[in-house]
């Protein structure tokens, strides 16, 4: 997701806080911007080198702020990138949403406050201004705006006025202060601030700091004093890139409640059982009349179609193919202007999905898209979208991507469900559950050490089936590709139902199983499966629901994962598997995170 940075102190900032922003590439970018109170501000899209050309050779100041985005909301122009101000006296670094933003527009334009873009960030820039008219205090009027915006924020605040002083505010958006030596920073995560200062305050949600080059004070937006030593950080960048974490996957699958989350965000309305798509306004009338859908996948994303298949059947009642979007165009498919096409891509540049689309288009179709890196091609030429604000994700095996796009899947069934005929009762029980996954998904997390210990447990082992059943049964396919990708061991997905037409065969007490068996409408099939690998002797590994005890008595080990509605159990009896896969290649002693001959993005057929 987006970076920031910030400086206060002697020094240069023009070149440190450049410096800092590459540093947050990793992130992902798309536009970059940096203020100084004596130089002002230069924007551009593209990144730090694009930036980095654009200023003046002389660009002065000991104090500023830096940003670098990865659009969300609205373009990568020059207009939308940060920093933001109003009339040029606050300005404001931010990453995150501020949902309340249109309302506060509307008060402020009618103060005569006019707006440069249609960022969300700009309005905060203009509520603080708002404020210092009364308040005539940078410090009050920024905490009186931090309380008035709902949504997330971490944000970095200048006033030209003061140049030393730097703020710096957290909701839901980590923000971390660097205390140096007559020297103070801020930063989005602490990749950029290590070179200069090993000494860092991770701020909570709901508070905010002040400070100048000599100090930090930080209070909460209640405006209580906050008494926090400064932590000692003993990361190397790429550690600190990683949050900490030893890889990236592990980090990515960690973040899965706050992707949820994200994916979500403004996008739910519980109390009518309804789903908002911005993305998809602009065909809301052509999407009334399709007769079917065909989903264009590869790999991960065309398993999490595959889920899409049976909720859109199910919840919204259009028939639904899910294609492999390298075999689609070759194929001849039938197509016609009742017909969407639907890609789904982490990347949006993998080249069949592209083609897939592009095909989809020849032949008349609507095409839609699911694509996670906002601007990409596929984005760029479908008719519409829904973008899974997953922020970037850098391992190769796409895990929060999955979970992004599942829970997009279930946003759009309820949009086309509502459409055609979906009940409110349903559609509110759907948004209820939804709402509850996040906290769900962190006990599963919090449980990683369980995970671990049973990859170690079965990690001699050359061979591994995973098997499910209707919604899980995608599942089961995603947690083959996840162990073969990144430890090169033979690993097969099925239905539970065609082990005995075939993979049965193989199985015998060096041949373990995975096999996921929530309470759900299957999960007395999934007891006789099990029952029937256990005769032949294959060890067994069973995914089952908290509380469940028969299970225990059939399988070897089990996982345990908390109970939800039955379209939604993908989202959470992924993560197990997700973990099973890191924790068996970390124990082979295998590079996570850049596997052997696989590229993040498949650009080429
Ligand atoms: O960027 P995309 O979602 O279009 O990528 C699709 C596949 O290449 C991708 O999911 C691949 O299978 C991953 N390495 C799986 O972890």
């Amino acid at each position: 997701m987006c970076g920031i940075f910030a400086y206060t102190g002697a020094k240069e900032a023009g070149n440190l806080l450049l410096e800092g922003l590459v540093s947050l590439e990793y992130r992902g970018y798309d536009s970059a911007g940096i203020y100084t109170p004596e130089s002002g501000v230069v924007k551009t899209p593209g990144a730090v080198g694009a930036l980095r050309k654009k200023m003046p050779k002389k660009y002065e100041g000991k104090s500023g702020i830096a940003h670098l985005r990865w659009a969300t909301h609205g373009e990568p122009t020059e207009v939308n990138a940060h920093p933001h101000t109003g009339s040029g006296e606050i300005w404001v670094v931010h990453n995150g949403i501020i949902e309340n933003f249109k309302e506060l527009k509307g008060v402020l334009e009618k103060k005569g406050h006019t707006f440069a873009s249609k960022s969300d960030t700009e309005v905060l820039a203009h509520l603080i201004e708002e404020h210092m008219k009364k308040e005539k205090n940078f410090e009050k009027a920024t905490l009186k705006a931090l309380n008035q915006v709902r949504g997330t924020y971490g944000v970095a605040v200048q006033y030209k006025g003061e140049p030393e002083k730097l703020i710096a505010g957290r909701m839901g958006s980590p923000i971390v202060l660097g205390i140096g030596k007559n020297e103070n920073f801020i930063a989005s995560d602490p990749s950029p601030i290590l070179k200069h200062t090993k000494k860092v305050v991770f701020l909570n949600d709901g508070e905010m700091a002040v400070l100048t080059p000599k100090s930090h004070t930080i209070y909460k937006l209640t405006k209580e004093l906050v008494k926090r030593a400064p932590e000692e950080l003993d990361w190397s960048p790429e550690e600190a890139q990683k949050g900490g974490y030893e890889h990236f996957m592990l980090k990515e699958i960690m973040e899965g409640p706050e992707v949820i989350e994200n994916t979500l965000r403004g996008r739910l309305i519980p109390e009518k059982g309804m789903a908002k798509l911005g993305g998809l306004e602009s065909v809301t009338k052509e999407l009334a009349k399709i007769e079917r859908i065909i989903i264009v996948a590869c790999g991960t994303a065309y398993y999490a179609g595959l889920v899409g298949e049976y909720m859109l059947e199910e919840f919204a009642g259009i028939p639904v193919e899910v294609e492999l979007a390298s075999e689609f165009r070759y194929r001849h498919p039938v197509l016609n202007q009742r017909t969407a096409v639907l890609a789904i891509s982490q990347s949006g540049e993998t080249a069949d999905t592209l083609e897939a689309i592009r095909e989809g288009k020849r032949k008349g179709a609507l095409t839609l898209g699911i694509v996670n890196a906002v601007g990409s091609t596929i984005a760029r030429e479908t008719d519409a979208g829904v973008y899974n604000h997953a922020g970037p994700e850098m391992s190769v095996a796409s895990t929060k991507a999955l979970v992004s796009q599942l829970t997009a899947l279930t946003l759009l069934t309820i949009f086309l469900g509502r459409q055609r005929g979906m009940s409110a009762k349903t559609g509110k029980e759907i948004a209820k559950e939804l709402k509850a996954l996040p906290k769900k998904l962190a006990a599963i997390l919090s449980g990683k050490e369980a995970i671990e210990k049973l990859a170690k447990k079965y990690s001699g082992a050359r061979d591994f089936l995973f098997i499910g059943r209707k919604y899980n049964f995608p599942i089961a396919l995603e947690g083959a590709i996840k162990l073969k990708e990144i430890s090169y061991i033979h690993a097969e997905g099925y239905g539970a139902g065609e082990m005995k037409h075939g993979p049965i065969a193989m199985i015998d007490e060096n041949f373990p199983t995975f096999a996921l068996a929530p309470k759900d409408s299957v999960y007395d099939k999934m007891l006789s499966n099990i029952e029937q690998l256990k005769a032949r002797k294959g060890p067994v590994i069973a995914l089952a629901n908290e509380g469940d005890k028969e299970i225990g008595k059939l399988a070897d080990d089990v996982v345990y994962v908390p109970k939800t509605l039955e379209m939604l159990s993908p989202i959470l009896n992924v993560v197990p598997l997700q973990l099973f896969a890191y924790y068996f290649a970390r124990e082979k002693g295998l590079d996570v995170d850049r596997p052997r001959n696989l590229a993040k993005s498949v650009t080429v057929e």
